[in-house]
Parts: structure tokens; C-alpha cells; sequence
């Protein structure tokens, strides 16, 4: 294979499904709310589904709502080369975040069938269940499921903010599946997103390898104070649960500042409090802190330093802190063999590319534990990403697209 005579996706219609996509929740004209197991979520799942039957596939769906579209392969005791992404967005998401990974797996497979090509090992495409975790808390929590990593009965118990289970959401949206869960052989499993930062688009260069991600740790706190009175307290006497949040969010960035030029990352995305009312001193404060670094030994400095926030944050403000692990990921890197095809599918089709590590979650760190997989990166515009005005350029992202297909498709053929 060369340059000249490689497969191609067609463009346009890529492109008509993004945009098709881009119409189901939509927010704030260019964004995107649909968030997991929503109406809205079913809508784009049903129009997947309707998409990958007219097209040929066989669908599975699994405990969690996992979706498994099937392009049969001429030997149908080889386990599929799988390629996949997720269809939830964030609160105020962008259009591409996810969506963009499962409509080049479609087109990857549309393109096939334009050829009438028959792979050896089937392709299949997967939607994974709720990948942000904006609704539902972990984040991955389709793919941490299917590989065992998260008990089914806890993923099926989970709550969102109204008290809504996720397990009976579901079923309300009909991707309660029958599909055993996660006894399901993947050959291998590639996963195409944006980067979500901003080296691709800064460099000008359109594809990124990526070989693992940036280890990463969300951490369940619990500060607990005591409620009294706002005026009769004394200021030294007061246990004030939502000011030990506060010297916590400080102290948190400022680990995130100190060590922003090895490329630390510190967040603390979210808060609840308890009254958070007027007139009472807050007793109880949830928060979430995720922190995230390039290697191993930054990443466990950065972890000291922030228990020695926990301990200042906790005298300062006389409370107590509870810490619970909530995921992590970003531990290994991703399979030589994925990695290495893409590299000479790039060479042959002519795509410079560079290799990196991803700063975001994704599902393809769950599948990693499975199958052997790989993820390529595409620019999106200054890296704004989790945010309505997410945008990606098209001459700039078909580089990936075509490096997927046909990576995919020696894959699926390979005679080994
Ligand atoms: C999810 O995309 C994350 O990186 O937190
Ligand atoms: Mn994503
Ligand atoms: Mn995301």
C-alpha cells in the first residue's frame, strides 16, 4: 500500500453525520447536552443503531447499554478488530468530544461496504455507555464495567443529582441489553479523538500516536464541620466545613501552578454542601480533586503534596477530612504491536505524525486492561475542549480518519 492507492473515507459523509449528531441536544447553538442515559442519549442511539443495521451490522448491547455493532469478517471464530468512542458529552459539551471517534468507526465500516471489501476478522464499532461521568460518577463507566474493573451492581446503583438510578434509566431508555457483559474478545481496539489540548494545532500537525496517558487519580473528599449560628459564633470557635473547601480548592491549584512547567495538572471540578443555606455554618462538604502528571515519580510527589494540603487545609479550618479513592487511569501504555502498525500505516500513507501522551480520560484505558489498543489524536481548534465552541477543521482531521481505516483494515486482514 501507498499513498496512492490506500483507502479513503468519504469526506462528506463523515461529515453529514457529525453535523446529524450536532442537532440531538443541542446547546447554546454550536454545543452539545446529552448527557448519559438521557432522552437525548437515546435518541443518538437509536439513530446509531438505525445507521449501522441499514448498514449491515449485527448489534449487541450490553448490561451497562454498551453497544457493540458488528461488520462480519470471513472467518467468524476471529474476535472482532473493534474501533470506539462514546456518544454522551459533557454538560456544555462540544460537538466532537466522543462523537467524532464513533463516526469515523461507521464510515470506516460504510467505506468497506462502498468496496464491498471482506475483511478476515470482523470490524466492530462500540459506543461506550457514559464516558464522562457528568451524570453519573465514575467517568468510563461503560468500559471500566466491561472490563471488570467496576461491579456491574455498583455502575447499575449509581444516583445522579435528582436521585435518578442509573440502572432504571436504562431500562427507561431501552439499552438495559442482554448482552453478557464484558465476556467479549476483542482482537484489538482503536479509539480516534480529538487531543483535547493544543500541540496538534499549534504544531500543525494532524495526527497524534498516542502511547498511554497521563496518570491521573480523582480523589472522593469528605470535610466535616459543625453548624452554628453565622452571627453568634465566635470566628476562632467556628467549624466551618465549606472554608475547609476553600483553603483545599487554593492550596489544590496552587500544587496544579507549582508544578505546571513538568506539566502537572490539578482540579477541583466539583462541590456540594451541606446546609449551603444563609445564617448556618456549613457542616458538610463533598469535593472532588483530580490531579494528573506525565510520569510516575511527578505524579507521586504530587500526591504528597497534596495530603500536606488535606492536613493544612484541615487544622486551618478545624474540620475533618475524609479521602476515598474515585478512579484513576493512565498506568500503562498503550500495546507496541497498535502502535507500531500505525506508525507504518502513516509512513505508507504519507501522514507525519508525532507520538504523545493523552491528559484526558478515555475508554480505551479500560479496553487496554483487555485487548491490545491504541488511540490517534486529531487537532482541535487551540485545544478548547468540554466547552460549546469545540471546533475541529476537516482537511485537518481526514489524515486521522484515513489512518484509521486503514490501519483497521490490516488488522481485520492479517494472517497471523
Ligand atoms: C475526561 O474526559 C477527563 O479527562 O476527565
Ligand atoms: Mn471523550
Ligand atoms: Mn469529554
Amino acid at each position: 500500500m501507498n499513498a496512492e492507492n490506500s483507502l479513503k473515507v468519504d469526506a462528506d459523509r463523515l461529515w453529514a453525520t457529525i453535523d446529524r449528531s450536532a442537532q440531538i441536544g443541542r446547546f447554546r447553538d454550536t454545543g452539545l447536552r446529552r448527557l448519559a442515559v438521557s432522552s437525548e442519549d437515546k435518541e443518538m442511539r437509536d439513530l446509531f443503531v438505525a445507521w449501522v443495521r441499514e448498514d449491515g451490522c449485527a448489534v449487541e448491547v450490553d448490561a451497562v447499554g454498551n453497544i457493540f455493532a458488528r461488520r462480519p469478517g470471513s472467518d467468524p471464530n476471529l474476535p472482532p478488530v473493534a474501533i470506539g468512542s462514546h456518544l454522551d458529552t459533557q454538560i456544555c459539551g462540544g460537538r466532537y468530544d466522543g462523537v467524532l471517534g464513533v463516526m469515523c468507526g461507521l464510515e470506516v465500516i460504510r467505506t468497506l461496504n462502498d468496496r464491498s471489501i471482506q475483511t478476515r476478522r470482523a470490524i466492530e464499532v462500540i459506543v461506550w455507555t457514559n464516558e464522562e461521568g457528568a451524570r453519573f460518577s465514575p467517568p468510563l463507566m461503560g468500559s471500566l464495567a466491561f472490563a471488570h474493573r467496576l461491579p456491574l451492581a455498583q455502575a447499575l446503583d449509581t444516583k445522579d443529582d435528582a436521585g435518578l438510578r442509573f440502572g432504571d434509566e436504562l431500562e427507561r431508555i431501552g439499552y438495559a441489553g442482554k448482552a453478557p457483559l464484558g465476556n467479549h474478545p476483542l482482537d484489538c481496539y482503536f479509539e480516534l479523538h480529538i487531543e483535547q489540548a493544543p500541540h496538534l494545532d499549534r504544531e500543525g500537525c494532524d495526527i497524534g500516536i498516542v502511547v498511554g496517558g497521563y496518570k491521573t487519580l480523582a480523589l472522593r473528599i469528605d470535610i466535616r464541620g459543625e453548624t452554628s449560628h453565622s452571627g453568634g459564633t465566635p470566628m476562632a470557635d467556628r467549624r466551618n466545613a465549606l472554608v475547609g473547601a476553600g483553603y483545599l480548592i487554593a492550596g489544590v491549584n496552587d500544587i496544579g501552578l507549582a508544578y505546571a512547567a513538568e506539566r502537572g495538572r490539578t482540579t477541583s471540578p466539583r462541590i456540594e454542601c451541606f446546609p449551603n443555606l444563609p445564617g448556618i455554618i456549613p457542616e458538610h462538604v463533598r469535593l472532588i480533586v483530580d490531579f494528573r502528571h506525565p510520569d510516575t515519580a511527578g505524579f507521586d510527589r504530587m500526591h504528597a503534596d497534596i495530603k500536606q494540603a488535606i492536613a493544612a487545609a484541615e487544622a486551618k479550618a478545624r474540620v475533618a477530612i475524609e479521602v476515598t479513592e474515585g478512579w484513576s487511569w493512565g498506568t500503562s501504555l498503550f500495546a507496541p504491536e497498535c502502535i507500531e502498525l500505525l506508525k507504518a500505516t502513516a509512513v505508507e500513507l504519507g501522514i507525519p505524525y508525532r507520538e504523545m501522551l493523552s491528559q484526558a480520560g478515555h475508554d480505551a484505558y479500560a479496553v487496554a486492561e483487555l485487548a491490545p489498543s491504541v488511540m490517534i489524536f486529531t487537532p482541535c481548534r487551540d485545544g478548547i475542549s468540554h466547552n460549546t465552541t469545540e471546533e475541529i477543521d476537516r482537511a485537518r482531521t481526514l489524515p486521522g480518519a484515513n489512518l484509521l481505516l486503514n490501519a483497521a483494515l490490516k488488522r481485520a486482514n492479517r494472517s497471523s
